[in-house]
């Protein structure tokens, strides 16, 4: 049996969604007297919220129980260990049985996080990976302090179904929050200091409600937020890319120039096993459409590479389609089979070491494109949102409305608008020069 705790810790693994429900695990502890603690080692309750999208995924929060368990061990320590996330929801029982922990809470059931915690002090198994019709967020406490770039949860769950993939199985069905919780949520997160606010979603761009706002008119009734300098959102399906939400990128003005769009692979046979639903020609024309209203836009992408049966023409139309399009940064990954998804039970697995291979091949070529996008701006003028310190004296870093980071020199508080000029670029960053300084 152990004690209530008294302090916690969240470490949170997963996707950005991953980490607004870690921050959101984090206020509601805090509002049941617990006090937050950076370390992992010493916290009595840590909460372990995990990703089941990859497979090393799910072998690190192994490793890490077994990590903490040992460290706390040496300290004459026993903490509570909470398993929440997309790990939690896929492989409960499993847990259960082949780790020690204390908590196991999915997804969609963290409201009840206090409640399992407190079963578990009282020696009681504590499993909540339920998918209740009733959404956790209007039981969830107010949002408080954050920072100047703040996630905002609108839409959850997939009903896409590729083919690789878990999040229709760890996140459940496509549900979108009301349209009113929402503008409520983000006044709130403004209140709290955030100047912008990233919209999450598994398919974010489904969003929508019963008077068909869509996402952009959500995002329209937000851009009349005062003191919200820049919206944001992610991720986005090819499919649910309407007129109106492209339109939004053309005179929406706090809508900022970033979009990302996964494509996966560049060949229609693979897109069709995968059942993505979208081909390589009308990803193409949708890019088209967007970069009509909005030339600048940077244009960011997921791919993977070694999906069953591809083959090395197969791939090369992966790489074809990055040459044709020119991404400003993206995310690669090898394929990794998934337990209880179609592909893994896929004939014709492709080989680790030819999958190392396209995958070294892809990143040369997205990262040649991105250092390329960042030399682009060199020279133009544009609005850094400051974020946080550097690490050389006097500088301060931030992120240009094309999801940059920029370094500067300057006087300038976190959450500050300033004006750059963008005078270098480096692969993965640029330094800006302060022409004006803006209202915060
Ligand atoms: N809902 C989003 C993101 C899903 S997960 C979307 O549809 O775009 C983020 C990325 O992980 C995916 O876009 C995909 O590129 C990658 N991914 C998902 N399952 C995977 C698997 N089994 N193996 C390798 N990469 C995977
Ligand atoms: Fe996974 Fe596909 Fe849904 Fe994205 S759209 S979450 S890749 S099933
Ligand atoms: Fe991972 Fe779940 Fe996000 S599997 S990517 S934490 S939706």
């Amino acid at each position: 049996m152990k004690s209530n705790p008294k302090t916690f810790h969240v470490k949170s693994f997963g996707c950005q969604m991953n980490v607004y429900d870690g921050e959101r695990m984090a206020e509601l502890m805090a509002a049941q007297g617990l006090t937050a603690t950076d370390d992992a080692n010493a916290a009595d309750l840590v909460v372990l919220n995990t990703c089941h999208i990859r497979e090393r995924a799910t072998e690190k929060v192994y490793s890490d129980i077994g990590r903490l368990r040992k460290h706390a061990r040496q300290q004459g320590h026993d903490p509570m260990i909470a398993v929440a996330g997309c790990v939690a929801q896929a492989e409960g029982d499993e847990i259960v049985r082949r780790a020690n922990v204390d908590v196991v809470v999915g997804p969609q059931a963290y409201h009840n996080l206090p409640e399992l915690v407190a079963k578990a002090a009282k020696g009681e198994a504590a499993l909540d990976t339920d998918m209740p019709l009733a959404s956790k967020f209007g039981k969830l406490p107010g949002r408080r302090k954050v920072g100047p770039s703040a996630f905002l949860t609108v839409q959850e769950g997939c009903d896409k179904f590729c083919t690789y993939c878990v999040v229709p199985y760890t996140r459940g069905a496509e549900i979108s929050r009301p349209f009113a919780a929402i503008v409520d949520e983000a006044k709130a997160l403004v209140g709290a200091g955030a100047r912008e606010i990233t919209l999450l979603g598994q398919n974010v761009n489904a969003w929508n409600d019963a008077e068909d706002h869509g996402l952009h008119g959500l995002i329209r009734t937000l851009d009349r937020i005062e003191g919200l300098h820049r919206i944001r959102y992610t991720t986005s399906h090819p499919n649910d890319m309407t007129q109106g939400l492209i339109d939004a990128h053309g005179d929406v003005e706090s809508l900022m120039p970033f979009l990302h769009l996964p494509v996966q692979a560049g060949n229609d046979r693979v897109l069709k096993a995968m059942n993505r639903a979208h081909s390589r020609d009308s990803y193409l024309r949708l890019i088209d459409r967007i970069r009509a209203v909005r030339p600048d836009i940077a244009l960011s992408g997921d791919f993977i590479v070694g999906f069953p049966g591809e083959t090395e023409a197969e791939f090369a139309d992966t790489l074809s389609l990055v040459d044709a399009l020119g991404y400003a940064q993206a995310f690669s990954f090898k394929y990794s089979p998934r337990p209880g998804t179609p592909a893994a039970d896929m004939a014709d697995q492709v080989e680790a070491e030819v999958m190392d291979d396209r995958l070294q091949r892809l990143q040369a070529a997205l990262n040649r494109d991105q250092h390329a996008f960042n030399l682009a701006s060199v020279g133009r003028t544009c609005d850094v949102l400051i974020e946080r310190r550097g690490k050389l004296p006097g500088q301060m870093l931030g992120k240009s409305p094309w999801l940059q980071s920029v370094h500067l020199i300057g006087d300038h508080a976190i959450g500050d608008v300033v004006t750059v000029q963008l005078s270098a670029a480096g692969p993965n960053s640029l330094t800006g020069t302060q022409t004006l300084r803006a209202a915060a």
